[in-house]
């Protein structure tokens, strides 16, 4: 037997018996001591003999199935390790860990108790339930908040036990150790620094456990601190205030500028989503903003006209709701989408015609919606129109009128206004302004001819159209209506109205009451033209009416007396040749013309081949000498025609005496009932004859001079003592309007006078203008209407 100490390492083996007064043995033994280690000598400690031991079969018996630890070698009656006691085991935290077992002998019986103490060895290194763990930690927590880490455990007891911890340096955490009410001692990691996940997202903590043994062991955790997020950052955009530009009408979906804003916040915390915080309802229609890409687009109508600025403002969120603005701008720039636009202001319509040039007619707007250049309008109208456009203030043009109107040339105009902006391409447009012109009676109604003349056959009825006027007016409505009526005057000491009548609305001019040719041949009237305007204005014109001859008129004998209302004689000397002028007929006729051509003839005679009387002039001349044996006395029966259709004629007797004494006529007194003269008076008066003739042929060459130059004599008689004024018509002189045989039916009156007391006289009277000759050739038409202007109205009258 021996006794053994066992020393492992720095571990003492220790042995240690105690006795037991009833003969129980109490040993003390380390744990984990090597199987044959000895415990103790029982022999010994039992004063047994050593060589009884297997004879009394020394065994240790154990109480149920507890399990055998010991043996005795019962060579040495030492108590051995049979099994490893590990204290731990099968004590596990118990401060006292005891094993009992007994010794039994046989021969005699003897039963021995033994107690086994089993001392505690640091055998064991402190352990943490798991050699890692995994910590999150948010980052918004708070200095001094405390994280328990679970105690580690050390199987070993008392001093052997977890003793202290130890934290690795850190910048964070410290360690705080706290002990549970069962004493078991734990560490807290206490946050001493706030974490901030965006400066360190993790970080590695060693923990160690120390227990108390010596030597002393430790256990390490591994803590993993992971930071956790905490959304302490606001989205953050790039740019405080965005500014874009973009072009008016930009299509739908038009990229415009994307805001973009980071958040250094990690997962939900650091995602980022944007909209619109401050917006107008007008601003919304047109941008829409892409909730995760922050891309502003064109949704709507991009109208600069209508907005040239988008202000608002993005608001970027993140997935908790910080948040952040920024300012967005969005300028729209100006397109020429706008065509200007043109608005008649004011408009004098209509335009009277008498405006002066530069008279304002109108004002126009021009205005274009679009900016700068696009709005610039120039504004113009056509270039053959009396109107001109004058700049004014601002947009506004005056229209004027460049030149006088004239509404009866043009009545209305149709001015197109262009305006046309400055921008490219430039858009332009147009307006139609009718400006009609309005009368002004400007105009008197003017006569298609500068004078009328119509003619008119004399006796006919009243009523009777003579001719019709017409003026014409071009003004409107009432000014241009034309109205005729008669001027006020006289004809012949009468009005004219009593003459003439006009037709206020046709213009056709009618007698009123039948005319005399032998009373006057022509007259004038006025005829005025007048429009309805207010004033009126007029014109008048002059119509010359001609009175035509109708023979109505029979001839007139002047000498000799007509038949039955006297009776002459013409005496004849004996001694008379042929051919020897005896008497004349004179006749005249009130008419004209060839109603006034007078012809003679002998319709009936005593001796006919005696006399012969020349067809025109109404000499009769004897055909041949006078012989004793013809008759004393002849008898002549003439007759006197006129030209007419029908023609008139008158007749005459003219007795002749051939004598070449009125006293050797016994039937004198049958044929002169005047006084008889002497023989001499009778040669006087013969002598006196044909010194006439002599005188009267030299007056018609002179006259037919005149008439050759003249168109137009004025053979007046005069009342001559030889004819009766009551022989003569009323009027006989001509005037050239009849215009019939002009210069041939200048007939002359002859006076032959039968009696030696006749006297006679001749006068010829002439107009005034038929002298002198050189002025008559300068006459023209127009002269004689000055002719009749210098008669005035009062026709030609023969004067007695
Ligand atoms: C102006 O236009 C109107 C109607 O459009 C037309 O009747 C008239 O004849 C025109 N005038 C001129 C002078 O062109
Ligand atoms: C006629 O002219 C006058 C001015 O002279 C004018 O006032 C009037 O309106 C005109 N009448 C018509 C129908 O045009
Ligand atoms: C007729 O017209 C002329 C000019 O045309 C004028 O001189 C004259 O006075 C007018 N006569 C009357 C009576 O109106």
């Amino acid at each position: 037997m021996f006794f053994e100490v066992f020393v492992a390492r720095r571990f003492v083996l220790f042995c240690a018996l105690l006795q037991y007064t009833n003969g129980d043995l109490v040993y003390s033994i380390q744990e984990e001591m090597k199987l044959g280690s000895v415990i103790g000598n029982i022999a010994k400690d039992l004063g047994l003999d050593v060589g009884t031991l297997s004879t009394r079969k020394a065994r240790i018996e154990t109480e149920g199935n507890d399990r055998r630890y010991c043996d005795v070698n019962l060579r040495s009656g030492d108590v051995i390790v049979a099994e490893r006691m590990d204290r731990e085991k099968i004590c596990a935290a118990k401060p006292l860990c005891v094993i009992t077992f007994e010794i039994l002998l046989e021969a005699p019986l003897e039963l021995h108790r033994i107690t086994l103490q089993i001392q505690d060895v640091n055998d064991k290194g402190p352990t943490f339930p798991k050699d890692k763990i995994k910590l999150d930690i948010s980052e918004s927590a708070d200095k001094g908040a405390r994280y328990r880490v679970n105690a580690a455990h050390d199987a070993d007891i008392g001093q052997n036990a977890v003793q202290s911890y130890a934290l690795q340096r850190n910048s964070n955490f410290v360690l705080n150790i706290q002990t549970t009410s069962a004493g078991i001692k734990y560490g807290e990691l206490v946050l001493d620094k706030e974490l901030d996940r965006e400066a360190q997202q993790e970080m590695q903590l060693l923990l160690t456990a120390l227990d108390g043994g010596s030597p002393q062991r430790s256990g390490t955790l591994t803590i993993d601190v992971t930071v956790l997020d905490a959304n302490d950052n606001a989205p953050v955009f790039s740019q405080a205030v965005y500014e874009a530009s973009l072009p008016e009408n930009s299509p739908l979906k038009t990229h415009v500028i994307t805001v973009s804003a980071t958040d250094a916040d990690d997962g939900v915390n650091g995602e980022v989503t944007y909209e619109f915080s401050q917006i107008s309802d007008d601003s919304r229609k047109v941008f829409s903003l892409d909730q995760s890409t922050g891309e502003i687009t064109v949704i709507g109508d991009v109208d600069f006209e209508e907005e040239n600025k988008y202000e608002m403002f993005v608001e970027a969120k993140d997935g908790y709701g910080l948040s952040s603005d920024a300012k967005v701008i969005i300028s729209i720039s100006d397109a020429n989408d706008n065509a200007p636009v043109i608005t008649l202001k004011s408009l004098t319509n209509p335009v009277p015609e008498n405006v002066s040039p530069g008279t304002e007619v109108g004002i126009i707007n021009v205005q274009d919606r679009d900016a700068e250049e696009n709005r610039q309008v120039r504004c113009f109208i056509q270039q053959n129109v009396p109107f001109k456009l004058i700049p004014s203030i601002k947009n506004y043009y005056s229209l004027v009128t460049t030149e006088k109107l004239d509404r009866e040339l043009l009545p209305d105009y149709n001015i197109t206004v262009t305006a046309t902006d400055e921008g490219s391409p430039p858009l332009s447009s147009l307006k139609m302004i009718q400006i009609v012109i309005a009368d002004v009676n400007d105009n008197p109604p003017a006569f298609d001819e500068r004078s009328y003349s119509t003619y008119v056959s004399e006796n006919v009825k009243s009523g009777h159209t003579l001719c019709s006027v017409s003026a014409q007016d071009p003004d409107w409505r009432q000014n241009g209506t034309v109205i005729y009526s008669l001027l006020p005057g006289k004809v012949n000491g009468a009005p004219v109205s009593s003459y003439l009548s006009v037709n206020g609305d046709t213009g056709v001019i009618q007698s009123v009451r039948s005319f005399d040719y032998e009373h006057f041949k022509n007259f004038k009237v006025y005829v005025m033209a007048r429009d309805n305007g207010s004033p009126p204005l007029s014109s008048n014109v002059t119509v010359s009416v001609f009175i035509t001859d109708v023979n109505d008129n029979t001839p007139q004998i002047l000498y000799p007396a007509p038949e039955g209302n006297s009776f002459m004689t013409e005496l004849v000397p004996k001694a008379a040749q042929g051919g020897s002028l005896v008497s004349k007929v004179i006749a005249v006729d009130g008419d004209s013309g060839q109603n006034a051509w007078l012809s003679y003839h002998i319709i009936k005679s005593t001796d006919p081949g005696l006399f012969k009387i020349d067809l025109h002039s109404g000499e009769i001349r004897t055909q041949r000498d006078i012989s004793d044996s013809d008759n004393m006395k002849q008898n002549i029966l003439v007759a006197v025609k006129d030209n007419g259709q029908p023609s008139l004629s008158a007749t005459c007797s003219m007795f002749l005496l051939i004598s070449d004494n009125l006293a050797e006529v016994p039937e004198l007194k049958d044929m002169a009932y005047e006084d008889s003269s002497s023989k001499l008076t009778s040669y006087l008066i013969i002598a006196l004859v044909s010194v006439s003739t002599f005188f009267l042929t030299f007056i018609i060459i002179i006259v037919g001079l005149r008439f050759c130059r003249r168109r137009k004599p004025r053979l007046l008689f005069d009342g001559a003592v030889a004819i009766p004024s009551s022989y003569l018509p009323p009027n006989y002189a001509d005037v050239d309007a009849t215009g019939t045989l002009r210069s041939a039916y200048n007939y002359d009156a002859y006076l032959t006078t039968g009696s030696r007391t006749s006297d006679f006289k001749f006068v010829t009277s002439y107009n005034d203008n038929t002298l002198p000759a050189d002025q008559t050739l300068r006459k023209n038409p127009t002269d004689f209407e000055e002719v009749f202007g210098d008669l005035d109205v009062s026709p030609e009258v023969g004067r007695l």
